[in-house]
């Protein structure tokens, strides 16, 4: 136990005597998330747990946490509602500082992309149209899901391929541990799922074009620099995008501006 969790132990959430020992899967700059249960010892959760942040007045730290607690459920929320693919809100505490949602089964989208594009490479066969047709198809799933959210009047804020998960479809865990994954079919198999949007601490509540652009342009440049062997295909989530959301003409309009802002700032330098 490090000092700064003895000055400020955790929520009473996390040791509750219905839910199953908290698992730390992550420690952000921001928060922590942990895998726990809800409810019923069979219902696994995602705990988002915000640690006061010592340096901070501390009126003004649990304002802050405090607010955005609420404003990440409250998207949530609006999103799940509205058909959206995201986890939904079991419970929270803003001013504890933690929201419980449901707990999202599968694998980052980043890891799913590159561990497929890793396959290709390792098997030294060159990826066939046919092959390639199925990392395509998870892109559109992307664009689908991003129009979605734009379309129910939420941009992301950080759109990235870490901040979405590619869930089994069934929702189960994958078949008896066959090893598949080695086989055509099972590299088939590794991007198949739904695509679930997470992390919403930065997310805003808006309907202009401009802001969705933005979103838009952070996924670009977030895509073409995790995964630079498919970034030719990022069309295919815009033409998705597009597909869903009646509105993305003027969105991709604006995403012409936007870029060239940004090429403009990186010649400045
Ligand atoms: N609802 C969820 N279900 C399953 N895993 C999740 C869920 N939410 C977050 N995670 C996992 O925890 C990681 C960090 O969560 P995230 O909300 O992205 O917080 P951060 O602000 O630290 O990026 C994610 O990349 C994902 O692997
Ligand atoms: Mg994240």
């Amino acid at each position: 136990m490090t000092a700064a969790d003895k000055q400020f132990p955790p929520p009473p959430i996390l040791t509750h005597p219905s839910a199953s020992p908290p698992i730390l899967v992550t420690q952000g700059a921001e928060g922590r998330l942990y895998k726990t249960t809800h409810l019923l010892p069979t219902l696994p959760c995602a705990l988002k747990y915000r640690p006061p942040k010592p340096y901070r007045h501390p009126a003004l730290d649990a304002r802050l946490t405090r607010a955005r607690i609420s404003a990440e459920a409250k998207v949530l929320e609006r999103c799940w509602r509205e058909g959206v693919p995201v986890p939904a809100v079991h419970a929270m505490d803003a001013a504890a500082g933690w929201l419980a949602m449901e707990w999202i089964e599968g694998v980052p989208v980043r890891v799913a992309i590159n561990a497929w594009l890793g396959d290709a490479e390792g098997e030294a066969a060159p990826t066939n149209e046919k092959q390639e047709e199925d990392l395509v198809d998870l892109m559109r799933r992307i664009g689908e899901a991003v129009g979605k959210l734009h379309k129910t009047g939420v941009v992301h804020g950080d759109l990235t391929t870490s901040n979405m998960m590619l869930r089994p479809r069934g929702s189960g865990t994958p078949a008896n541990g066959e090893p598949e994954a080695a086989t055509q079919d099972g590299r088939a198999k590794a991007l198949e799922g739904e695509v679930v949007l997470i992390d919403f601490g930065l997310a805003t509540q808006s309907m202009s074009d401009e802001d969705r652009a933005v979103d838009l342009y952070v996924l670009e440049r977030a895509f073409a620099s995790t995964h630079p062997r498919a970034e030719r295909l990022f069309g295919a989530i815009l033409d998705q995008y597009k597909t869903t959301f009646k509105k993305a003409p003027s969105v991709l309009a604006k995403l012409e501006d936007v870029r060239m802002r940004g090429r403009k700032r990186s010649m400045l330098g």
